[in-house]
């Protein structure tokens, strides 16, 4: 060992670590209430990170004046302009590398998604999606729901992975599906509780506890269940102050 070894050993052991802003990228494509969520506990300290911009690929997305009114990098990159879901990805992928994240977290991102962005932000990439998956993959979950006559609904965030809405589940809330339900008032009871679990889940992973191993997902290091961690319908109702 040389004497320039030992000096740098030496002051890695008395140097704190510069504590590193971990950094969030947020994709939307319209209202951005989930984004919202996550705004606020940001501007609680509660986040356990920083967005660092916001993208979305529809340029009247309401989520984008959100991004702005917080002071947060606002991006249009609309997808109309590329000839192809290949060539949007690649330019999508460029304009989020410039921001450096640690995780990107698709809110409302009303895209499917080339593999090779998917590989490229493996285990770093999460998706609110408004079912308890794997229950209604896809679009119009609230509709296929009260059609089945379910009694129970919710919404689920999970790791995206190459599958459609098919990756390891994080965290869901239930919704006890009422008598009298309908379309607009079981999405606005998701919707509430999507804005409670998003945040957890961003912030667990931005803290570490969260992760993408090879067995699937875990929490403090243990693997998670299937169906991820639950949040009952009575507790978000109590949390939400619902009748
Ligand atoms: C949310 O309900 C989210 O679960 C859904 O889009 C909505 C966006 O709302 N996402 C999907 O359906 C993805 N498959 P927001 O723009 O108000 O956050």
């Amino acid at each position: 060992m040389t004497d320039t070894d030992y000096q740098s050993d030496t002051l890695r052991d008395i140097t704190p670590e510069p504590s590193e802003v971990r950094r969030v990228v947020v994709l939307i494509s319209g209202s951005g209430s989930n984004l919202q969520a996550l705004i606020d506990e940001q501007t609680h300290d509660r986040l356990g990170g920083e967005i660092v911009a916001v993208i979305s690929n529809e340029p009247e997305a309401y989520g984008l004046q959100r991004a702005r009114d917080a002071g947060i990098d606002a991006v249009v990159l609309p997808h109309r302009e590329y000839e192809s879901r290949d060539a949007y990805d690649g330019a999508l992928i460029k304009v989020i590398e410039r921001h450096e994240p640690d995780l990107i977290v698709l809110a409302g991102f009303m895209r499917i998604l080339t593999p090779r962005f998917v590989q490229r932000y493996f285990g770093r990439m999460l998706n609110i999606h408004p079912s308890l998956l794997p229950a209604y993959q896809g679009l119009n979950t609230h509709a296929r729901a009260l059609a089945d006559g379910v009694a129970e609904h919710g919404c689920s965030v999970h790791f995206v992975t190459e599958e459609l809405d098919g990756g390891p589940v994080v965290v869901q809330a239930e919704v006890a599906v009422a008598a009298d339900e309908t379309e607009e008032s079981l999405k606005a009871k998701v919707h509430a509780r999507e804005h409670l679990i998003y945040p957890i889940a961003v912030k667990w992973f931005l803290e570490g506890r969260l992760k993408l191993e090879a067995e699937g997902a875990t929490f403090d290091g243990m693997p998670l269940p299937p169906h991820g961690l639950r949040m009952s319908h009575a507790d978000a109702a109590e949390e939400l102050d619902e009748e």
